[in-house]
């Protein structure tokens, strides 16, 4: 019975103002059935005006300490590409806002991929003895980041916040963390960036044009590559966990498109049902995605306790990681996303 980090708490959230396919088909050359058809996405919510990555991420951080019976905890690590500012890191302001007192709290970033790494490193602290308690938040709000005109990206991307709790326990009972698989590949850094704003761009003492502040996407290359890496990674993790693909009941991976869940689910031989998606009220939350899936998977009655997961992630890097766990008792009462009404009075609160 070796030492591992257990999955104690989860919580998620999303900000109030809800975005439809036909209020973005009022000011964009698309429509809801295109973005159906092609993506799965029928409506996303998104940050207002002043509202930050930080703010989701301390919502969803209450929630999961909530469900987790915690008030504080020994680390926060906060996965995100959207931080509230370029330095310092998210993470510090988050831990403070949570009344979490002077505890370490970083951000890692890894775009889509963010919330498998941050609760790698959150496992891996846990595992080292460095800490007994780590919350690991994803946040992102991708909104920001999105050309005003571009109908490729504004159509995909919501905001949000999910997170959970690690505690130290044994890796024999429910909620351990197992099989890890993280991978990169920098030859492909240019399809998913932001080309203005850091230092390669400052450094030329050339102002960045407007066009180079946004997101930009190679939309077709990411498609495959996501489809190939969640695959080859989920077959990774289960094989190092010691089971096997047949025994999987849920799959929980970043919900990027509906048809790139179909496409995994084809290439491992599984039937789409076992992978949850919440894609059509949630879009793309980047680093959010994962432990917002869970969130409303459990709210659903789809993700049960004893079930076996795989949590899978593909994002900007090019990054990828997945890990395995058997799904625990947890209390859920904290880890529904509130309905717009209830979330408007609870925006902004510290
Ligand atoms: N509405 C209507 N038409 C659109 C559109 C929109 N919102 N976005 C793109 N199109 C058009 C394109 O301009 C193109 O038109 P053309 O043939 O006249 O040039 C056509 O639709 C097909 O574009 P394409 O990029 O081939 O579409 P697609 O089927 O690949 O879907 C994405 C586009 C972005 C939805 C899809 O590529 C995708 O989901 N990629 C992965 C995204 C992802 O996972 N990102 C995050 C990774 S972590």
């Amino acid at each position: 019975m070796e030492r591992a980090a257990v999955v104690a708490g989860l919580g998620g959230w999303v900000p109030p103002t809800v975005v439809s396919n036909d209020q973005l088909a009022e000011v964009l050359d698309t429509s809801d059935e295109w973005i159906r058809r092609r993506t799965g996405i029928r409506e996303r919510r998104w940050v207002s005006p002043g509202q930050s990555t930080g703010d989701l991420a301390v919502e969803a951080g209450r929630r999961a300490l909530a469900s987790a019976g915690l008030e504080g905890v020994d680390a926060v690590v906060l996965a995100t590409s959207s931080p509230d500012r370029h330095c310092p890191a998210t993470a510090p302001e988050v831990a403070t806002r949570l009344g979490l007192g002077p505890v370490p709290a970083f951000d890692v970033a890894a775009v889509c991929t963010g919330f498998v790494y941050a609760l790698a490193t959150g496992a891996g602290l846990v595992a080292l003895g460095a800490a007994e308690t780590v919350l690991v938040v994803g946040a992102d709000a991708f909104s920001t980041l999105l050309a005003p005109d571009d109908r490729s990206t504004r159509v995909i991307f919501g905001d949000g916040g999910g997170a959970v709790v690690l505690r130290a326990g044994s890796s024999t009972e429910p909620g351990a963390l197992t099989g890890l698989n993280l991978g990169s590949d920098g030859s492909l850094s240019d399809l998913i960036e932001v080309p203005a704003g850091g230092s390669r761009q400052r450094s030329t003492g050339v102002p960045a044009k407007t066009e180079d502040t946004y997101f930009t996407m190679q939309g077709q290359t990411v498609y495959a590559q996501a489809v190939r890496r969640m695959a080859e990674s989920v077959q990774e993790t289960v094989e190092r966990t010691g089971w096997n693909l047949a025994e999987i009941d849920s799959f929980v991976l970043h919900q990027a498109n509906a048809r790139i869940l179909a496409a995994v689910a084809r290439r491992l031989g599984r039937p789409p049902e076992r992978f949850l998606s919440n894609i059509e009220t949630r879009g793309n939350t980047v680093a959010a995605s994962i432990p917002l899936a869970l969130a409303d998977g459990v709210a659903s009655g789809e993700l049960r306790p004893g079930h076996k997961v795989v949590l899978a992630g593909f994002g900007g890097g090019l990054t990828w990681g997945s890990m395995a766990l058997v799904w625990p008792r947890l209390a859920a009462h904290r880890t529904v996303s509130p309905e717009p009404a209830a979330a408007a009075t609870e925006v902004g609160m510290p």
